[in-house]
């Protein structure tokens, strides 16, 4: 997109003591701010992609002109009141009205949940996500943000999974980006600048290692796979593409 855009999110922690607002709205805070880095390719580890880049043909970082902030407009941040009746929640970034569920989110919002999913999962969210619906995009409770999080509130980033990657990754999802993986070998992305990959990579693969499929450098460090956080660090310009034109989509559906 031309010209940049600032996304309010609301981000809601249904499970949370109120007790722990101050840390929660920090924790929030922390989150947006690393997402501000990556969707911008101003995250300090692009460096690692930087000096390891020239062996991958083509994958060069992108940057969506993109930015993020916690929803505080018309209101102080505060706790919705729907969401004290349902039992312990809180919600940082204040908005309009909202249903009764302690799972409440917003339509016209950015909403982000915090809560326990169970084990085996450190995040979901829609392919193409909708604003209007108020979808949101849920983390499980050791996969939100960075630091020693809010330990009274169960909310607590573990290793290594706690560099607040799993936003950054499933929000791709909600503003359309596929797997890099996606159809493994045979299969695409639907993006041209990331190479086929022979399947899904975890942990922390050597930069330069080859992909069985493409007989080249594998992107292993990309977002929209499923490495370690320290290991995942750049979207291609192509991705970037693909988020900047999708919110061109939905930004009529933002409350202003
Ligand atoms: N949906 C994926 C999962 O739950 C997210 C993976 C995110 N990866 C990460 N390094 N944070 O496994
Ligand atoms: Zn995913
Ligand atoms: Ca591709």
């Amino acid at each position: 997109r031309a010209s940049s855009i600032i996304i309010p999110v609301a981000v809601h922690y249904p499970e949370a003591n109120e007790a722990d607002r101050v840390c929660l709205e920090a924790l929030a805070q922390n989150q947006i701010d690393i997402l501000n880095a990556d969707y911008t390719a101003t995250n300090s580890d692009i460096a690692l992609w930087n000096s390891a880049s020239s062996n991958y043909h083509g994958s060069n970082s992108g940057a969506a002109n993109i930015y993020f902030c916690i929803a505080t407009m018309n209101h102080p941040v505060g706790v919705d009141p729907d969401m004290v009746e349902g039992g312990p929640a809180v919600t940082i970034g204040y908005n309009f009205g909202g249903g009764g569920s302690t799972d409440a989110t917003w339509g016209g919002y950015m909403n982000f949940l915090v809560k326990d999913i169970g084990g085996g999962l450190l995040g979901f969210s829609p392919l193409g996500g909708s604003i209007t619906n108020g979808d949101s995009v849920t983390m499980n409770l050791g996969a939100f943000g960075s630091g020693s999080g809010c330990p009274g509130s169960g909310i607590v980033p573990g290793a290594p999974f706690n560099l607040g990657r799993t936003v950054t990754h499933e929000l791709g999802h909600f503003y359309n980006l596929n797997h890099t993986f996606t159809g493994d070998c045979g299969g695409d992305d639907a993006i041209t600048d990331t190479p086929n990959i022979d399947s899904e990579n975890y942990g922390c693969p050597t930069p330069g290692s080859i992909d069985a499929c493409v007989y080249d450098n594998a992107l292993t460090m990309n977002y929209m796979d499923y490495t370690n956080d320290a290991c995942m660090y750049m979207f291609t310009q192509g991705q970037a593409s693909v988020v900047d034109a999708y919110i061109a989509t939905i930004q009529p559906q933002f409350k202003p």
